[in-house]
């Protein structure tokens, strides 16, 4: 089969002629760095996920960080999350001086165990980090009051889930905050951003607080003068960023509507005997940031993958496991199921621009390996 003219690649992001406008408009006015667009942009992302509050910040993991700085007693604990995430996950339980520990993944839908979870918890335990992995919802409802009976603070990851639902629930409605990134490949794309959404008026003013420097907002100073009791960054989202990112959300739906149907194309038309795909219980609905697939366990993924790249289609892996990584080789928790499949994972193609023809033309190189 001959390679596609052009090159496709696993996540493109979408700049439409609205947001250049939006953008534009914004760098006419009077705010460069954090202001009124800021505000607009977490009101309606808050009320688009369901949430009461939300904080912009300067990325997903700033966000991570900023929760972690929230979690009680951080210093000397530990953090529990898994491999198969993005390594931010267990680097902001560093940032905080915790430990990290890792629980495993379930074989079928590839997200954190909550048996696993529930085997390694400790008096020391003070927070656990949930991904919703690719998307799809992992069941972070039943760690709810586990985490609140025993002071636990539950973050949820759902950066690679805008649109998903649990139960009919948002995901980033979980736990006692959320955080999202804003990177090019999420659904929201601004360049670099992040949001934290919550319920919690306490921690939202602590986390605006420590977004800028430790510093009260001018409402709440008195007088010309200032004053710090915390130490916070600046963590800051700019207004042009915001106005990129409320442009993007109006979109949304458009984005969830596109993965979903490129997904059904995948779901009906890719060798399913040869390959395997995430299981989806009844009570989620997945929003496809990514789409992973498993090879079988006697084929290499370097062939695939080198096979995939000679036909013009970039594939990527999600994710080398964190447990594996250099800083974080040494646990003393065994994770089988993340090593099984971590070894065989491959995300192929997913964004919302994919055309027709390039979604086909993916369905067939990968039905032709191995034929
Ligand atoms: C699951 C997950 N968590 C956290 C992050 C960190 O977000 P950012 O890249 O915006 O710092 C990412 C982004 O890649 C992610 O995929």
């Amino acid at each position: 089969m001959k390679p596609f003219p052009t090159h496709i690649p696993y996540t493109k992001h979408f700049i439409s002629e609205k947001d250049i406008k939006e953008v534009n408009r914004v760098l006419k006015s009077d705010y460069l760095t954090t202001g009124p667009e800021v505000k607009k942009f977490e009101e309606a992302f808050a009320s688009a996920i369901g949430r009461k509050y939300a904080i912009a910040c300067s990325s997903g993991t700033a966000a991570l960080h900023l929760l972690a700085l929230c979690v009680d007693d951080a210093k000397n604990g530990e953090f529990i999350t898994c491999p198969l995430t993005f390594v931010a996950d267990a680097n902001c339980a560093k940032y905080v001086g915790a430990d990290v520990r890792f629980a495993d993944i379930n074989l079928d839908d590839w997200n954190i165990s909550v048996e696993s979870v529930l085997n390694i918890v400790n008096p020391n335990t003070k927070a656990i980090v949930v991904t919703h992995y690719a998307g799809l919802p992992a069941d972070i409802d039943k760690l709810e009051k586990f985490c609140n009976d025993n002071e636990i603070f539950l973050i949820e990851d759902a950066c690679h889930s805008p649109g998903a639902t649990l139960n009919n629930q948002n995901t980033g409605t979980f736990g006692d905050a959320s955080i999202f990134s804003l990177h090019p490949a999420k659904h929201i794309a601004v360049g670099e951003g992040g949001i934290i959404t919550t319920d919690n008026l306490d921690l939202y003013e602590k986390l605006l607080r420590l977004r800028n420097h430790g510093l009260e907002s001018w409402q709440k100073r008195s007088g010309y003068l200032y004053d710090i009791k915390e130490l916070g960054f600046n963590y800051r989202m700019t207004d042009s960023e915001a106005a990129l990112g409320s442009s993007q959300l109006t979109r949304l739906q458009d984005s969830l509507t596109n993965r979903r149907r490129i997904a059904q194309i995948y779901y009906e038309n890719i060798n399913w005997d040869f390959f395997t795909y995430q299981k989806i219980h009844d009570n989620k609905e997945h929003a496809y940031h990514l789409f992973p697939i498993l090879v079988p366990q006697k084929i290499s993924r370097e062939v695939f993958m080198d096979y995939l790249r000679e036909h013009n289609i970039g594939a990527t892996i999600h994710y080398p496991l964190i447990n594996k990584l250099s800083l974080y080789r040494g646990s003393s928790d065994t994770t089988p199921n993340s090593e099984d499949v971590g070894s065989r994972i491959v995300s192929i193609p997913m964004y919302p621009t994919l055309s027709t023809k390039e979604i086909e033309y993916v369905v067939e190189v990968c039905n032709s390996f191995n034929s």
